[in-house]
């Protein structure tokens, strides 16, 4: 049987939430400079997004983070695959994630990060399952709080799939 994903928020709904995060970190930020820190690859469709909607300058930094190995439910470990390229040093940092669930991810990469001294480092996350939380993280923006289920699209996937989907979808695995 094939999985099947239902339609959790429309193409036309995330749009129109990125770009008024988008509106919001401008006005936040006005007559700074951001750098944007995608978090691969799940956040690639979403950093896009809002960095085309910025009018603040902005520099764009890329870093890989593995804590879910091919599974639908966190292992709690994070592994830095890819660093980031340049120093975040005296940076206004936003560091842009797909999905906050366990916060696992975001409180290592928090940690990590704050150790190399940037000016400020704010979160802006496209989707927040808070009923999922493990570990305390202060989100500064949030698209949209969703309910505990595993979702796929816009960026996000299961196993390296859907990711391409324009929607956030609610994925039911067929069975094998
Ligand atoms: P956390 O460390 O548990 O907060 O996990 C965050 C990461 O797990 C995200 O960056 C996603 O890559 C992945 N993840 C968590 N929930 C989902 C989901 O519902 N769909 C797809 N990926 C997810
Ligand atoms: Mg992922």
């Amino acid at each position: 049987m094939a999985d099947k994903i239902s339609v959790l928020i429309p193409e036309e709904d995330v749009e129109k939430r990125v770009r008024e995060l988008a509106e919001q970190i401008s006005r936040d930020y006005e007559g700074e400079e951001v750098l944007l820190i995608c978090i691969l690859k799940g956040s690639v469709f979403y950093t896009c997004e809002l960095a085309k909607r910025l009018t603040v300058p902005v520099k764009l930094d890329f870093m890989s983070v593995s804590s879910y190995g091919n599974d639908t439910v966190s292992s709690g470990r994070v592994k830095i695959i890819k660093d980031l390229d340049d120093s975040i040093e005296g940076k206004n940092v936003i560091v842009v994630e797909d999905i906050i669930d366990s916060g696992r991810t975001l409180a290592h990469l928090l940690a990590v990060l704050n150790v190399r001294a940037p000016k400020s480092i704010k979160l802006c996350t496209l989707l927040d399952k808070p009923d999922r939380r493990e570990v305390e993280v202060n989100v500064d923006y949030v698209g949209f709080t969703i309910p505990d289920a595993f979702v796929v699209g816009y960026g996000l996937d299961y196993r390296q799939m859907y990711r391409n989907l324009p929607y956030v979808g609610v994925l039911e695995l067929g069975k094998e």
